[in-house]
């Protein structure tokens, strides 16, 4: 198995888990009790867009923003979702694009799969559609869909320009990017290098800088940054408290660095609140735009 298989099998079984476990955190929270709820409304923003929704869907929202806040989907058009989860964004696009419009959210994670679809059925949409595969050899047509959604799900890639050049593949001429993701600044290498921190969306996660480039690279236009929500220290330390087991932090880039750490010493003993004094403020959700240009033919 290639290394990217490797990285996408256990981020795929940290989400069965996450999901079976109901904990409804882990790149930001949802419902769960196992975090402060002032956590899932600051990061997730979702206020009015949830109302109505099935209680699993919200419960088992593991994004860190709302990426179709304030966004100008139209009935009658095709939303993409990547890394779809529980669905709680398929459900939200499905309202706003009405019968005459279609939502697909693709996922690897067949526990999260099957949620989404339950949540689709409850709600009685009929028009969401979710597929399951990766967001680097996306299950979708060329030039195909008007918006590509996704919500704290691109930095758990290993091969991000192939995502980018996917959304790029399947976005009709005109068409739209709206994408909350976890960024990252300055972070030491034994944080970047932990499989550990990997899932809960830090150890994987770039600088905004690589992101946008990566998008420009991939042929999209008014690439920008919308909103950003950092992470402060007890934001961080809740997470990581409440997603990753205290001997995983330890392991890999732990107390007795190994040559996975890229070098650097990691302090001893890695707690969630060593971690998080050295992550604060250095991590953030933010909102990317991008568009795919109207001439272009491929
Ligand atoms: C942090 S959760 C976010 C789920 C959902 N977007 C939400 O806001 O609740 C990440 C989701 O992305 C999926 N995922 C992660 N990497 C993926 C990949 N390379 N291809 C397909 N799905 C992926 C996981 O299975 C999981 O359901």
């Amino acid at each position: 198995m290639s290394n990217s298989n490797q990285v996408r099998k256990s981020v795929s079984e940290f989400y069965t888990q996450a999901v079976r476990s109901g904990s409804g955190c882990a790149c930001g929270c949802g419902g769960g009790d196992a975090v402060p709820k002032s956590f899932a409304a600051q990061f997730a923003g979702y206020g009015d867009d949830v109302a109505g929704l099935p209680a699993d869907a919200v419960a088992n929202s593991f994004g860190c923003g709302n990426p179709l806040a304030f966004s100008e989907v139209k009935p009658g058009e095709a939303v993409l979702d990547l890394g779809s989860g529980a669905g709680i964004d398929l459900l939200i696009a499905a309202h706003k694009v009405g019968p005459s419009g279609r939502v697909i959210g693709i996922d690897m994670t067949d526990e999260m799969i099957a949620r989404a679809r339950a949540n689709a059925a409850e709600a009685g949409f009929a028009n969401i559609e979710v597929r399951k595969g990766i967001i680097e050899d996306l299950p979708v047509e060329t030039t195909s869909v008007d918006w590509v959604i996704s919500n704290c799900v691109i930095n758990l890639s290993p091969e991000k320009d192939r995502v980018f050049t996917e959304i790029a593949r399947v976005l009709k001429p005109g068409g739209r990017m709206l994408v909350s993701d976890i960024v990252v600044q300055d972070v030491p290498a034994w944080v970047r290098e932990s499989m550990a921190l990997y899932a809960s969306c830090v150890a994987g996660a770039v600088s905004e800088a690589e992101y946008t480039e990566g998008l420009r690279r991939a042929g999209l236009v008014d690439v920008e940054v919308r909103e950003r929500y950092p992470y402060d220290f007890d934001q961080v330390k809740a997470l990581i408290e409440s997603e990753v087991p205290a001997e995983a932090t330890a392991s890999c880039c732990g107390p007795a660095p190994s040559s996975c750490c890229g070098g650097d010493t990691a302090p001893a003993p890695i707690d969630a609140a060593t971690i998080a004094a050295e992550v604060a403020q250095k991590v953030w959700s933010a909102k990317f735009h991008a568009r795919k240009p109207a001439e272009r033919t491929t």
